[in-house]
């Protein structure tokens, strides 16, 4: 006896879309929230740029002063990115894109 494609279709049904929720779940699409460390911009340029750039970015160190810096949102990206070679460490593969800019943004808000 042949079964109906629609009878099968119908006895497994439920199961296929279980499991697709199920896998959903397991799965879930990346958060369109941004995690609280990306925008702790002073956080980030405090631990690992402080070295250098001295009091949060505001005075010449080992590196210039950012505050008030006259370079472009894409040189001070740019610089960010790739570093430069005996001066600066790249940090390109240590942020993402939406730290580095997290971390434009408190160079941005400084005072002198
Ligand atoms: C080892 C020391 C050191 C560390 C650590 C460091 N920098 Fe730098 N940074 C420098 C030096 C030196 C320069 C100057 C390079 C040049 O000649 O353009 C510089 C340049 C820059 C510039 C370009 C400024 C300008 O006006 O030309 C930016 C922006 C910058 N650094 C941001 C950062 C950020 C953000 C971090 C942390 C993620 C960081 N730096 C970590 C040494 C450092």
């Amino acid at each position: 006896m042949r079964i109906p494609l629609l009878i099968v279709a119908a006895i497994i049904w439920p199961f296929l879309s279980t499991a697709a929720l199920a896998q959903q779940a397991a799965n879930p699409l990346p958060q369109a929230e941004a995690s609280p460390d990306d925008i702790e911009g002073g956080k980030m340029f405090a631990t690992t740029c402080g070295f250098c750039h001295q009091e949060g970015g505001r005075h010449a160190g080992r590196g210039p002063k950012l505050s008030k810096s006259e370079r472009s949102d894409e040189y001070l990206i740019e610089r960010i990115k790739k570093g430069k070679v005996g001066a600066m460490p790249a940090y390109g593969s240590v942020f993402s894109d939406g730290q580095i800019i997290a971390i434009l943004a408190y160079i941005r808000g400084l005072d002198d």
